[in-house]
């Protein structure tokens, strides 16, 4: 049997990373090469199926004779370049930048974020208690889904996922400058009262947990909420022809959440509201 290629056959880049000779294909990122070298460099606003948007800047490595740290996660490799992932400055960078968002940011449910807070040596406290902070209580308006502010990062994946990279529907967006900049609806409308459609895209793409099912956010308020005790199942939604892939979070045999394979060639992770809410007749008793 003949191979049928899946695509033009792409030209490799060779750099070196951390010292040692690395390939990648052309368009690659330095962090698509990181990964690959199995290095574990901290991300955020990177999402794998979004467009970079060099937003929280975790990722910074040095890239030999460039005046300023690179993202890596934007950052495309280039044949001969000389990139380092862990020196002073790049530790110095993703500190401060864990202090900034921790300072600003409740970042308890960011996974990952204690372990790097503990990794880089990161003090938000020496900012002081009087850091800008939002302070507002989580928006729950809807029985879907909660947003949850004081958790974000302004990150914008929700907002490219709503918008033109995915779901075209464009019912958040960044809203106000410096300080008072936060996502909102149009005129702060509930969601109910938006252009939202309640795919739930945005949950799936959200770094931090400012966005969750209401499910898993009443059952945090409850103390019930156990990842260690949940299993994950892929299935096929039964709703339309379509067929798109779901993960069913169950704990103590009900459906927690719903979120989508981000390696599915069709839907990228993505899904439309009876996929990603419609579970609850499988619960009925
Ligand atoms: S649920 Fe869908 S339509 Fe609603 S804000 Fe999120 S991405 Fe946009
Ligand atoms: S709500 Fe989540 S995805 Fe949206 S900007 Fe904030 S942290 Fe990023
Ligand atoms: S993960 Fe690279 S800039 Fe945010």
């Amino acid at each position: 049997m003949t191979a049928v290629p899946l695509g033009p056959p792409r030209r490799l880049v060779e750099f070196t990373l951390d010292g040692e000779p690395v390939r990648v294909p052309e368009g690659a990122t330095v962090l698509d090469a990181c990964r690959a070298a199995g290095k574990d460099v901290p991300t955020l606003c990177e999402g794998d199926t979004l467009t970079p948007k060099n937003a929280c800047r975790v990722c910074v490595v040095e890239v030999e004779g460039a005046r300023t740290l690179a993202p890596a996660c934007s950052r495309r490799a280039e044949p001969g370049m000389e990139v380092s992932t862990d020196t002073e400055r790049t530790r110095h960078s993703r500190k401060l930048v864990l202090e900034l968002l921790a300072s600003a940011t409740d970042l308890s449910t960011t996974p990952r974020a204690e372990e790097w807070m503990r990794h880089y040596g990161a003090d938000p406290g020496r900012f002081g208690p009087g850091a800008a902070r939002l302070d507002e209580e989580a928006k729950v308006d809807n029985d879907l889904y909660v947003r949850d502010y004081d958790k974000c990062i302004q990150c914008y994946k929700c907002v490219d996922a709503c918008g033109e990279q995915w779901q075209n529907s464009f019912a958040i967006s960044i809203a106000g400058r410096g300080f008072d900049a936060r996502v909102s609806t149009e005129h702060d409308a509930p969601l109910t009262d938006s252009a939202c459609v309640f795919c739930g895209n945005c949950i799936e793409v959200c770094p931090t947990g400012a966005l969750s099912f209401k499910s898993e956010f009443d059952m945090r308020a409850a103390g019930t909420w156990d990842e260690s005790a949940q299993t994950e199942t892929t299935t096929v939604c039964a709703y339309c022809g379509v067929g798109c892939n779901l993960t069913l979070h169950v704990q103590d045999n009900e459906i927690v959440k719903v979120s989508s394979p981000h390696d599915n060639p069709v839907t990228h992770g993505n899904l439309c509201i009876k996929g990603r809410f419609g579970f609850q007749h499988v619960q009925q008793r």
